[in-house]
Parts: C-alpha cells; sequence; structure tokens
C-alpha cells in the first residue's frame, strides 16, 4: 500500500524538494519512487534524454507512465531532446504534470508552450548554465517553472556550477518586477551547500538526484535540504 500523498499545488514562494529519478534504483523504479514520497518529496524530477541533445539517453514515456500509474506524485518531467515538440504529447498522454523544454532545442518555443498548457500540464523552460537569460525572457509570461540548469546537461554527480547564482537573481527580479509567478528551479549538484546558495539567490525548487536517493538516509537529506 503506498503513501497516497495529496498533491498540493506549490506556489514560487514555497520551497519544493524534487529527488531526480536518474539516481534511483531503475530495477525497482516504483518502490524507489515511493521511497522518495515517504521521505518527504514534493516532487518527482523525470530526467528525459534522447542521446542527441546531450550525450546520454535515459528513458522516455512508458517510465513517465509507469511512475504516474504506480504513485501519486507530480511529475516534474524535464526534457532534454532535440524535438520536444514532436513527443509532446506521449508525455502529456503518459501522465507529466510539469513539462519542461530546453530554449537550446530545436522547436517553435513559444507554440510547445502553449501546447503543454493546452494538454493540461504546467510549462517549465530550461536553458544551459552557457545560455544568457535574455534568450528566455519573451517567454517568461508564458511559463509556470524557469529551469536554470547548474550543470552541463546529460549526467548525474556532477558538480555545482555556482557562476549560475546570479542568473538566478536575475531572473527573480525580472520575474519580481514584471509581477510575473513563475517557479525557480536549480537542477544539478544540488546538496545542502549548494541549495543553501541558491535559495538566497532566489530558487524555490531544488532538483536532488545524488543527495537524495543515494544519502544513507533519503529523509534526513531532504529534511536537510528544505531547510538549507
Ligand atoms: C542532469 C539532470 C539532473 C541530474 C541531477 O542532466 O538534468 O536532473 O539528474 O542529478 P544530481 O543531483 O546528482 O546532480
Ligand atoms: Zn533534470
Amino acid at each position: 500500500m503506498f503513501l497516497i500523498k495529496p498533491v498540493i499545488p506549490k506556489t514560487f514562494r514555497d520551497r519544493v524538494i524534487a529527488p531526480s529519478l536518474l539516481a534511483a534504483d531503475f530495477s525497482c523504479i516504483e518502490e524507489e519512487v515511493s521511497r522518495a514520497i515517504h521521505s518527504g518529496a514534493d516532487w518527482m524530477h523525470l530526467d528525459v534524454m534522447d542521446g542527441h541533445f546531450v550525450d546520454n539517453i535515459s528513458f522516455g514515456p512508458a517510465v513517465v507512465q509507469t511512475v504516474h500509474e504506480s504513485n501519486d506524485i507530480y511529475l516534474d518531467v524535464h526534457l532534454m531532446i532535440s524535438r520536444p515538440d514532436h513527443y509532446l504529447q506521449r508525455f502529456i498522454a503518459a501522465g507529466s504534470d510539469m513539462i519542461s523544454v530546453h530554449i537550446e532545442a530545436q522547436h517553435d518555443v513559444a507554440e510547445t508552450l502553449r501546447r503543454i498548457r493546452e494538454g493540461g500540464c504546467e510549462a517549465g523552460l530550461a536553458l544551459n548554465p552557457g545560455t544568457p537569460l535574455s534568450a528566455v525572457e519573451p517567454y517568461l509570461d508564458q511559463i509556470d517553472l524557469l529551469l536554470c540548469m547548474t550543470v552541463v546537461p546529460g549526467f548525474g554527480g556532477q558538480a555545482f556550477m555556482p557562476e549560475v547564482l546570479e542568473k538566478i537573481t536575475a531572473a527573480k527580479l525580472l520575474r519580481d518586477s514584471k509581477g510575473l509567478s513563475f517557479h525557480i528551479e536549480v537542477d544539478g549538484g544540488i546538496d545542502v551547500a549548494s541549495a543553501a546558495r541558491c535559495y538566497t539567490a532566489g530558487a524555490n525548487v531544488m532538483v536532488a538526484g545524488s543527495s537524495t536517493f543515494r544519502a544513507p538516509d533519503m529523509a534526513v537529506a531532504i529534511a536537510e535540504i528544505r531547510n538549507a
């Protein structure tokens, strides 16, 4: 019997902890997601990689559907794929709650964001460490989440890139000055120390793979990141 955690909508003022499934034991995904829920996870971050946009291949809609059908937790789907527009409908149908697409991918960004919301999901826009905030500025009023990569995407277990902190602060200032309300999510190398710096900079959603799923005690790790 799984603990059915009510999926409570979060605002950008809430601290949200989203463990990344990429760091979980893929031989027992259902149990791993349940473990994360029991350990206090708010969202489950699902890293989809196509081996083209990033130099790695992870999983597709079938895994998103498996997680959706076996556990009740908000699914934060991160599409690190070159053609998110081409695959979008399959990720919507699989049960995604949030779908984030990369500004650097090859698609009509505004159209993709519009289709994500039209499909009943929340829309996220992701940018790599080397991409300036100006690249996403035209879309900030069309998103529910801005995903600031704090590592070069493709693999878990990489070192946090502190040079992204000023971009996070700039995004927060831009959001607040325009009266917008998107979450600011950080993703890559997030642990207690880097989470504290990211909260201070203005982020509220912490994606953490290695530091949660591979911690001696996942509940302690999530609580420490939440209280960083
Ligand atoms: C990297 C992914 C991240 C990664 C996080 O491309 O987008 O979500 O899995 O893993 P850690 O927390 O181990 O850096
Ligand atoms: Zn991710």
